[in-house]
């Protein structure tokens, strides 16, 4: 059925073929009665398996990664698909239009794509807004809601931390988990705020404010943050530094690259943004194992980057994920992916396995 479906949808260009997908999952959520969280077709048993990281338990290990949701206008068709958690974002604390079009490519023979968005999106106070609805419909069963925040293009640098904070404060109450973006390769110099005295710098007040919020809400939502693909050893090693000493939650791996393994000659390798798709996997593998190794066991670590098989899923869970998110396998092998993984079993990974009925 994907199949067809998808030679259909790639007869229209990679951004009019997503807004028609999503307007489809936009209907297929508000259909009545389903199981979201779990794949059509899948039941959990009494007892089966789920997993338990940064204290919430997801019923199998394949989430949405960022970007293809950005504004939340299609979460419970999303959770109707069988994603156990769903990340939305990046927003930023100001609606944004993005790069101009065409920012979108589709580079089929390598399963990729290359894209510049530029965090286009409606803004925290629209977002804040559906997932208030969202909230109220109360149709998301066991599906999480991470949220992905940013900071706007023409924020300056030094002062970004406020940007993240402004989205943090808005759409903390909607949250099970919040994601710092600073590995973007479409917001121009972002990235440098991945490393060293910047880290530390925006760590310290997004952990002040974290603090606060918690106090606030009564409840403490975890922090995690997403990295690119393209850091040196050394950069890495510093991340992982901060992370322990700052006590952040989790850390997301990774990004989409700027750089272009395998496709040098191809004609669309020269247009800028971010490549994703099965030429990430093996940076992200390698990202996800060396942080593993840094970090430790306790730290949770989500991998992302060219999950196109549940083959790549394992090896991603055997590198020391605990979670798995997928966007571009999404695009090329439809909800079926969804299906194959959550089916993997969490050996390998380091998320507590725990019983449903516990
Ligand atoms: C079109 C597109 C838009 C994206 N937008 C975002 C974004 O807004 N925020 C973010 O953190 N990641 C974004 N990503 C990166 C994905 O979340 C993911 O990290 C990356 O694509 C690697 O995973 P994949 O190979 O499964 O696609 C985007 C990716 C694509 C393809």
């Amino acid at each position: 059925m994907y199949p067809l479906l998808r030679s259909l949808l790639f007869l229209l260009d990679a951004e009019t073929s997503h807004e028609v997908t999503m307007a489809a999952l936009r209907l297929y959520g508000a259909l009545p009665a389903f199981q979201p969280g779990l794949p059509p077709g899948t039941s959990r048993a009494a007892g089966e398996a789920t997993r338990q990281v940064m204290g919430m338990s997801f019923a199998h290990p394949v989430g949405l990664a960022a970007g293809l949701d950005k504004d939340a206008r299609a979460v419970e068709g999303l959770a109707r698909l069988g994603f156990s958690f769903v990340e939305v974002g990046t927003v930023t604390p100001k609606p944004q239009p993005g790069n101009p079009r065409p920012r979108l490519f589709r580079v089929p023979e390598a399963s990729a794509l290359i894209n510049r968005m530029g965090f286009n999106n409606l803004g925290m106070v629209e977002m804040s807004r559906r997932l208030e609805a969202l909230r109220r419909r109360d149709r998301l069963g066991s599906t999480r809601v991470g949220i992905n925040v940013g900071k706007n293009k023409d924020t300056p640098l030094d002062v970004a931390s406020q940007d993240y904070t402004a989205c943090m404060k808005t759409l903390y109450p909607y949250a099970d988990y919040l994601t710092l973006n600073l590995s973007s390769p479409n917001t121009p110099g972002l990235r440098t705020l991945q490393s060293g005295d910047a880290l530390a710098a925006l760590l310290e007040r997004i952990k002040d404010c974290q603090a606060k919020l918690a106090t606030q809400h009564g409840r403490r939502v975890p922090v995690l943050l997403k990295v690119a693909p393209d850091l040196a050893g050394e950069d890495l090693e510093i991340i992982a530094r901060q992370l322990v000493a700052f006590e952040i939650d989790g850390i997301i791996a990774t990004n989409t690259t700027i750089s272009r393994p395998g496709l040098q000659s191809h004609p669309l390798a020269g247009q800028a943004g971010g490549l994703s798709g099965s030429p990430l996997l093996p940076l992200a593998l390698d990202v996800v194992g060396q942080l593993r190794q840094l970090l430790g066991p306790d730290v949770p670590v989500i991998g992302v980057g060219g999950i196109m098989n549940a083959e790549d899923g394992r090896a991603m869970l055997a590198r020391g994920a605990d979670l798995l998110q997928i966007y571009t396998g999404l695009i090329y092998r439809g909800p079926a992916l969804v299906r194959a993984l959550s089916r993997l079993p969490p050996e390998g990974g380091h998320a507590e396995k725990v019983s449903v009925d516990s």
